[in-house]
């Protein structure tokens, strides 16, 4: 019997979890929060992302909904079905598959390990093998189908892994960082596979939570950031970016020179500077609370010697919504909460 809450692929109420870290003999274990009352709701169908840095909680929170990790408190289903006390009825519906984990068995050739999976699932030999065949054909694959798994890069391995998450046509599917140290090329085919996948077969899920807000906007529906264990805001892509069009937002990139671009944040009108450098030169990304601050900023760059290369007008990013919301960015991971 499903448990309720039926109407959602995914639900949480409350959903907390804490690690109890560092215990030594004669000391009280310390607490870590890598869930604070997490109120989530994914409707069937969707592509759900969730966004967030190093250490946000998205890996508890995949691990929670996989019934590999238990809560602490609060409660979530998954296809109407309960975490705690029904995870078989869950695991029946769903696949994982986790970015730069290493799966199956290193002897045995890429077609044999994805047979081995498809068995694991009870799925009848002949689907099971023109299913391979099909996801092979479709990542590139086909060739390298006869080799030994232990013989593929980092990479492909990863492809395989990808292929074996889809291989079981799930209701429902986990990806926990599924482009993890793919290549440009390879991030894109395994995107738009994702993107085909849930346009295909309407009613099937994805969650998948990745801390790259380029592949949250180009992929998601919706998206949920995700910090410190909070969920800080969840929507479209366009309706968390809509938020921030009142601001003005510039690129400009820099000649190298010897004072700090943080001199600029004293500027009034100046909300927010993230600098990178690259090759000696350095690329701003501002928002300013207005366009004309653009030019006490400009002015302050050139009396540090600075040479603007060339500056643009931009639209606002994922980015710059979860600088907004956290004032930090989300290259610049999580202190440890709790
Ligand atoms: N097994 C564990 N024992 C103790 N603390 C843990 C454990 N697993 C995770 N944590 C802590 O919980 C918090 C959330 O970790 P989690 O792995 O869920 O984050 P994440 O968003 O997946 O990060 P990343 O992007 O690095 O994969 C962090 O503070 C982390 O140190
Ligand atoms: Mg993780």
């Amino acid at each position: 019997m499903r448990d309720g809450k039926t109407d959602a692929a995914v639900r949480t109420e409350r959903l907390t979890r804490v690690y109890r870290v560092g215990r030594r003999r004669g000391q009280p274990p310390q607490e870590r929060v890598a869930l604070q009352e997490v109120d989530l709701k994914i409707r069937p169908g969707e592509l759900f992302g969730l966004l967030g840095p190093n250490g946000a909680g998205k890996t508890t929170l995949i691990k929670i909904l996989t019934t590999l990790l238990l809560p602490t408190s609060g409660r979530a289903w998954v296809a109407g079905y309960d975490v705690v006390t029904q995870p078989e009825a869950i695991r029946r519906r769903i696949n994982m598959v986790a970015g730069g984990e290493s799966c199956g068995y290193g002897l045995l050739t890429v077609r044999e390990n994805l047979w081995m999976f498809s068995q694991f699932y009870g799925i009848e030999n002949r689907t099971a093998r023109q299913r391979i065949e099909t996801l092979l054909e479709r990542f590139g694959l086909r060739e390298r189908g006869g080799s030994k798994l232990s013989d593929l890069s980092t990479g492909l391995r990863q492809k395989v892994n990808i292929i074996r998450g889809f291989l079981t046509d799930p209701q429902i599917l986990f990806l926990d960082e599924p482009t993890l140290g793919l290549d440009v090329n390879a991030a894109r085919q395994i995107r738009a596979f994702i993107r085909e996948w849930v346009l295909e077969r309407p009613g099937r899920t994805i969650l998948l939570t990745t801390h790259d807000m380029h592949e949250a906007e180009a992929l998601c529906d919706r998206v949920a950031i995700i910090n410190r264990g909070r969920i800080l805001a969840c929507d479209t892509p366009e309706n968390l970016k809509r938020g921030l069009q009142r601001d003005a937002l510039f690129s400009l990139q820099v000649t190298a020179f010897p004072g700090s671009a943080t001199l600029l944040q004293a500027i009034p009108g100046v909300r927010q500077v993230r600098g990178r450098h690259e090759d000696g030169r350095l690329e701003l990304d501002l928002v300013l609370a207005e366009e004309g601050v653009i030019g006490p900023v400009i002015s302050a760059l050139t009396a540090q010697g600075a040479h603007i290369l060339w500056l643009r007008k931009r639209e606002p990013t994922l980015e710059d919504v979860f600088v907004h919301l956290v004032g930090r960015g989300l290259s610049e991971g999580t202190e440890e909460a709790g």
